[in-house]
């Protein structure tokens, strides 16, 4: 069974996408299986990725039952692009709306082709709301990561992110549990990254992971260019690889892969 992971922010700009994205590259060479799946409408994960813009079938395609979900992973990812913000409002008036990206990742096997579940990881990237496409990526999921900017605010936006974490599982998926919490573009020189950081702690504990991802504008750069930031600035990246770690250690049972990524760092 694939771990899924939903990553979801309320606020925009806090580095969900390039969480997925540097999470993937991390994961993939330590040689886990991993999807990813655009869910925002902006496609910015699949131009991260290089997706021609024109692909299809998409997730789209998917939500609104036109396409299979294995019809729609192309190079390990299934794209977005604008065409979910209709499928999105077409989502809003059918019975089950909640549950459709689940039981669509939850396919079974018909012509032998890769299915979601082949994967060890799926990694959802949400859009900056807490809206529908949300929830449907914490009714498919069974961890969620919330991404926090390291700013003022960070907490409230944090714990409205939370609060929809645990609506969907006393509602819809008891299965679901958060995975942690990432403080993202943090500059630990300034008051309040130093603030946010520690008001997280104080709030969340050990659910904020220990990693905290720097910022730079090297990644504005890895991002136009299309290129990982392990490669772009490997002394950056090294971030991600802790995180990835962090991850797969609550994961448990990627013991192997572990070790990969170590030797990567
Ligand atoms: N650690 C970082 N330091 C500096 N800039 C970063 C960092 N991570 C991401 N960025 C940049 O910040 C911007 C937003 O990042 P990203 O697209 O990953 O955020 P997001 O939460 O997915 O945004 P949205 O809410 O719009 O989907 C991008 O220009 C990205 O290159
Ligand atoms: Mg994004």
């Amino acid at each position: 069974m694939a771990h899924t992971i939903a990553v979801l922010s309320q606020k925009g700009g806090t580095g969900k996408t390039t969480a997925v994205r540097t999470l993937a590259d991390a994961f993939r060479r330590s040689g886990v299986r991993t999807l990813v799946v655009d869910l925002d409408p902006q496609g910015n994960l699949s131009d991260y990725f290089d997706v021609p813009p024109d692909v299809e079938p998409t997730i789209a395609d998917v939500l609104s039952g036109r396409s299979r979900a294995a019809e729609a992973i192309h190079a390990d990812i299934i794209p977005a692009n604008l065409s979910l913000a209709e499928a999105e409002l077409m989502l809003g008036g059918k019975m089950g709306r909640e549950l459709t990206l689940r039981r669509a990742l939850a396919e079974a096997h018909e012509n032998g082709e890769v299915v979601p579940e082949d994967y060890e990881v799926i990694l959802i990237d949400c859009p900056p709301s807490l809206g529908l496409l949300t929830v449907n990526a914490l009714v498919a999921a069974d961890r969620a990561l919330i991404t926090a900017e390291a700013q003022y605010f960070a907490l409230q936006g944090v714990e409205q992110a939370m609060e929809v974490v645990e609506l969907a599982r006393e509602s819809l998926n008891p299965e679901l549990a958060l995975l942690g919490v990432l403080l993202n573009l943090a500059d630990m020189r300034t008051v309040h990254s130093r603030e946010a950081l520690a008001s997280l702690k104080e709030r969340f504990g050990q659910q904020v992971f220990d990693t905290v991802v720097r910022s730079s504008i090297a990644y504005a750069e890895s991002a136009e260019r299309a290129r990982s930031i392990l490669d772009h600035r490997p002394d950056l990246g090294v971030d991600y690889l802790e995180l990835a770690d962090e991850v797969l250690a609550r994961l448990a049972d990627f013991g192997e892969a572990r070790q990969r990524l170590a030797r990567l760092a």
